[in-house]
């Protein structure tokens, strides 16, 4: 199924569709083929029963370097324009199914604003975080100002975009950025590991869960709060809240099903 792909190594194992971006030898510059191959095949993986989490790292050294500097380096603002690369971007966040980041040595600019998109991340002590953009006389363009800052806060998001500084996996966490900080040699066991634990929840759930926080980023509080409600009365059209309930009233695990 995906023999075709040029930029990335994918597997499914235990549930689990582990993508690596594979352009080690530029430390996984982000061309826009990449992009595609990234998008389609999460694409695919959100449609793929045998998928409950999608996990998202990178072979070598690094996560990513960034986007691809010599792809960038002669465009013109319409060609820019006209090629709408960011649409394929936006539509990471379309996808339903949980993504949990794994983050080795580098994560800049476009690589940044990649795990930026995932919903969960685990990072190698040797994780560095950065936007250096602002030294290349550009800035963040797949919306590392935007989803930064809604992180973080106005006034530190202010101080790493515009020094263009590397953030230490410790200030990240310290930041929210990241959810934990595993050893190098572990990181994709545990990684995946944690991944396992969420694909075993009950499948609707995990999906209007995600769903619904990814709501409070962008709405207001009254706003995020309709939605969520409605989702929570959604599950109640589902076998697994009747499995789940019933299973807790006659103590036994219960058997989830996805509908
Ligand atoms: C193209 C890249 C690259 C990139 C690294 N390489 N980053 N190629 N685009 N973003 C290539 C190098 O040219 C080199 O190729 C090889 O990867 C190894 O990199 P080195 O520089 O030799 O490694 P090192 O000395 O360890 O330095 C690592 C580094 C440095 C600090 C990460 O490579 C660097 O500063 N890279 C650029 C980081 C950056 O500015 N990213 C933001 C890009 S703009 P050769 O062939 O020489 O071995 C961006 C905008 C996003 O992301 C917009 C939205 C998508």
């Amino acid at each position: 199924m995906h023999n075709d792909l040029k930029y990335l190594q994918v597997s499914i194992e235990d549930g689990i569709g582990t993508i690596l971006l594979n352009r080690p030898n530029v430390l996984n510059a982000i061309n826009r083929p990449m992009v595609s191959e990234i998008v389609h095949t999460m694409e695919e993986m959100d449609q793929n029963e045998s998928v409950k989490v999608i996990v998202l790292g990178g072979v070598g050294r690094a996560f990513a370097a960034g986007a691809d500097i010599d792809e960038m380096a002669e465009a013109t603002p319409l060609q820019l324009e006209l090629l709408n690369q960011f649409s394929e971007w936006d539509r990471i966040s379309l996808v339903k199914k949980p993504i949990i980041g794994a983050v080795q040595g580098f994560a800049l600019g476009g690589g940044f604003e990649l795990a930026l998109c995932c919903d969960i991340l685990f990072a190698a002590h040797d994780a560095e975080f950065g936007f250096p953009e602002i030294q290349l006389g550009v800035m963040p363009g797949a919306g590392g100002t935007q989803r930064l800052t809604k992180l973080m806060g106005k006034t530190k998001a202010m101080e790493w975009l515009l020094s263009g500084d590397r953030m230490s996996v410790e200030e990240a966490l310290n930041y929210g950025v990241i959810n934990r900080i595993v050893a190098r040699e572990l990181l994709i066991d545990e990684t995946k590991k944690f991944a396992i634990k969420i694909s075993k929840q009950a499948p609707l759930s995990l999906r209007l869960i995600k769903e619904s926080v990814l709501k409070a980023v962008d709405y207001s509080l009254y706003e995020g709060m309709q939605f969520e409600r409605k989702n929570f009365y959604l599950l109640f059209a589902s076998d697994d809240q009747k499995e789940g309930m019933k299973a807790f009233q006659e103590r036994r695990k219960p058997n989830f099903k996805g509908r």
